[in-house]
This record gives structure tokens, sequence and C-alpha cells, in this order.
């Protein structure tokens, strides 16, 4: 059974530590995880893009994490949520399919489209008892902002955090503090330079709202607790996982070629997958909590 991303969260935060958000395409990346989290006993979010919705069709998907979570996670919570949702539309047929929380992402319109726009998605998103993440600031990919410095205009400023949360009524908000989306950071080894001041100021301001860190692969365990101390209950990570992935099945072909079955050969994928995503959830001290 699917659990309410509300009764994660509320846990992670009476208990100081983070849930880890994770991207799912397939049966085989849910299974990863989930496998992941029900040996850690941690409780985990599964997470879907609106790209693996046009790729696996949202009832497909959907189904996938519903069956998962009811044979194999046992009682592990798990929550599915909508990651970047970008329009009305998407946030609304994922609302009525059944996810217990969703991203509107209008983090690159001006702030007060931004927040017109995530207000309407939070209004609906609240009829139906679904939690709403909303982003102000914008998380960048290395590519479009490759320096610290190049990036500060696009981060979060405190006090239009304060007045984002209360205008737009977000359950959750996602933070640009110098975190960085995509695989180009994870290839050059660029090194994510957090704000933590910047981070640590805006949770003064909005103690009450549960924080989001978006591209958080490749940070390491430090930086990932530096976070969490200043009010980061969600942690994003998705680049990692398909890196890990897709490395271990080309791997595995790679050493195989006469290889035919897709059971041999996504098995050792999955696996390898599951041991990552345990590795992430050790450091977000979520394991041992479900
Ligand atoms: P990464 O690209 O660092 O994995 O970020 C994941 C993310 O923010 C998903 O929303
Ligand atoms: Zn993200």
């Amino acid at each position: 059974m699917l659990t309410h991303i509300r009764e994660l969260i509320n846990d992670a935060i009476k208990n100081n530590y983070a849930i880890g958000a994770f991207n799912v395409e397939n049966l085989e990346t849910t299974l990863g995880v989930v496998r992941a989290a029900v040996k850690q006993k941690s409780p985990v979010i599964l997470q879907v893009s609106e790209r693996t919705i046009e790729y696996a069709g949202l009832k497909a998907i959907t189904t996938i994490v519903e069956c998962i979570a009811r044979d194999e996670a046992g009682k592990i919570p798990i929550a599915l949520h909508l990651d970047h949702g970008r329009s009305f539309r998407s946030v609304a047929e994922c609302i009525d399919a059944g996810f217990s929380s969703i991203m509107i992402d209008a983090s690159e319109m001006p702030m007060q489209e931004n927040i017109i726009l995530t207000k309407q998605a939070a209004d609906y998103a609240h009829r139906k008892e679904v939690w709403a993440q909303g982003e102000l600031g914008a998380v960048k990919a290395l590519e479009e902002a490759m320096t610290m410095s190049q990036r500060k205009p696009f981060m979060t400023r405190p006090e239009e955090a304060k007045e984002f949360v209360e205008k737009t009524g977000v359950d959750t908000l996602a933070v640009a503090v110098g975190n960085i989306h995509g695989v180009i950071k994870l290839r050059q080894g660029a090194n994510q330079e957090l704000d933590i001041d910047r981070l640590s100021e805006i949770h003064q301001l909005i103690p009450e709202t549960p924080l989001v860190l978006h591209g958080a692969s490749g940070l390491g365990p430090a930086q990932l607790s530096a976070a969490i101390k200043n009010g980061i209950r969600i942690v994003n990570m998705n680049t990692e996982l398909k890196l890990e992935f897709i490395g271990a099945l080309r791997k595995n072909l790679h050493q195989d070629p006469d290889a035919y079955d897709p059971r041999q050969v996504f098995s050792p994928a999955i696996e390898a997958l599951a041991e990552l995503v345990g590795k992430k959830l050790r450091a977000l001290g979520s394991n041992q909590k479900a």
C-alpha cells in the first residue's frame, strides 16, 4: 500500500532525518529502489517525471509502483510523487491517478507568475488532500550555470521564499542553494558547493516548511547532513541512479555478449542500483526508521 507523503515527512521532522526521493522509470528501477528501502528498513519516496509518464504511460507506472509497494515493501512506507510537473494538466492527472504529492515547477517564470501557477496547482491538490511542492529560485544544470557566482542570480532569496510559501500555500519548497541538476556535474567531477548560510536563513524564516534539495546526486555525506541540519527533509536523486543502473547493465552485456534473457541481464543492474540506494538511505539517516 502506498502511504501519504505527510506521514513520511512528519516522522523525518520528528526524528531529524531526510527522506530520499528517487526517480524510477520502469519495473526494474522501481524494484531496485524498493528492495534497498526494505533492506534498510527505510521510508522512501518514489518519484516519476513527465518524461517517464510519456515513456511508460501514467497508468502503467502508477500500477507498477502501487503493486510493488503492496507486494514487496511490507510495512515500509512508500509515497508516490510527481517530479518537476510543468503544467496544471499533468499535476491534475497525477493527483487523479492517486499520487499523494506533486511538484509544480514554475521556477523559470518570474516570481509573480510562479506564484499564480503554483497556487492554482496547490489549491487543486489540497482539495484532493494531496501535498504540493513548489520551487523558488531555479536549480540549473551545470551546462547552464557553471560557477557558483553564475548560479547566484538563480538562487532562492530567503525573504522571497517566505512570501512565496505564504501566497501559494505549498507544503514543501524546493530551494536553489548552489545545488545542480544533471549528468555533466558528475562527468566533470564538479564540486557542488552548497550555500548553507542561505539555506539556514531560509529555514529560519519558514521553519514549518519542509525544504527539498534537488540535484543531490554526487553530494557527500557531510554536505547532506549539513543540509538536513538546516531544514532539508526531502533529498532528490536521479542521475547517479541512472548511471549506476546503466553502468551495471553495460558491464554485464559486455561480459556476456551471448546473454539474451532480459531477466539475466537486468538482475545484476537491479542489485547494483539497490546497493547504491542503500548507501544513500544510510547517508540521509532514514535507515531503521520504518
Ligand atoms: P540529480 O540530477 O542530481 O540526480 O537531481 C535529481 C533531481 O533533482 C530530481 O528532481
Ligand atoms: Zn529536480
